[in-house]
């Protein structure tokens, strides 16, 4: 049987803690679905197709990862596609809090078995997150070794 892992977000956009992430997971499994959210109520700086351009090529060099999209409940998605874990990162105390009672509320709702399973931050990533990368990156702060080279490039254009 295929083991088939998870990681979802907003991934607006993709940073090098979450690429992190993604190559330690692809390892784990068979295959790693990256799913972007697409929650129509959440504007982001990147359009849900460009951060699925943006994911695509950030992990181009890792053969077992897909990209795709999702809407609505997590567990719907994972239920649907038969996940056998479903991957999130750990950065610090207050992510344990907020995953734990994910966890334990999409443990209710997957109906296959699937596990949450927590990968824990490297050290040199666990302060990065997306609104922060975007927010030093407007008032031009360097984010060099942040996001991936392809990202930095596509946040210069979009931010001009
Ligand atoms: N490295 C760097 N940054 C990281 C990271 C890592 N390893 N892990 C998380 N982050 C950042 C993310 O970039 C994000 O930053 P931002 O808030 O500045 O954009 C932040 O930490 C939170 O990440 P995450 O917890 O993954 O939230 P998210 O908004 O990216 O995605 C969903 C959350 C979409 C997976 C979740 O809300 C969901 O499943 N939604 C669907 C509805 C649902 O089923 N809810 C759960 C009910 S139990």
């Amino acid at each position: 049987m295929e083991r088939k892992a998870l990681y979802a977000g907003s991934f607006d956009p993709v940073t090098n803690g979450h690429l992190n992430i993604i190559e330690r997971a692809a390892k784990m499994y068979d295959s790693l679905t990256v799913a972007i959210a697409n929650n129509p109520q959440k504007t982001g700086l990147f359009t849900i197709e460009e951060r699925v351009d943006i994911a695509r090529e950030v992990t181009r060099h890792i053969p077992n990862v897909k990209v795709d999209t999702f809407a609505g409940l997590i567990a719907d998605y994972v239920n649907d596609n038969g996940f056998t874990a479903y991957i999130r990162g750990l950065r610090n105390v207050s992510d344990f809090e907020s995953e734990l009672l994910m966890a334990q509320m999409n443990a209710r709702l997957f109906t296959g078995g699937t596990e949450t399973v927590f990968l824990m931050t490297e050290p040199e990533h666990s302060f990065i997150s997306s609104s922060l990368v975007k927010e030093v990156a407007s008032f031009g702060g360097s984010i060099d070794g942040l996001v991936p080279e392809y990202v930095l490039k596509r946040i210069k254009e979009k931010l001009g």
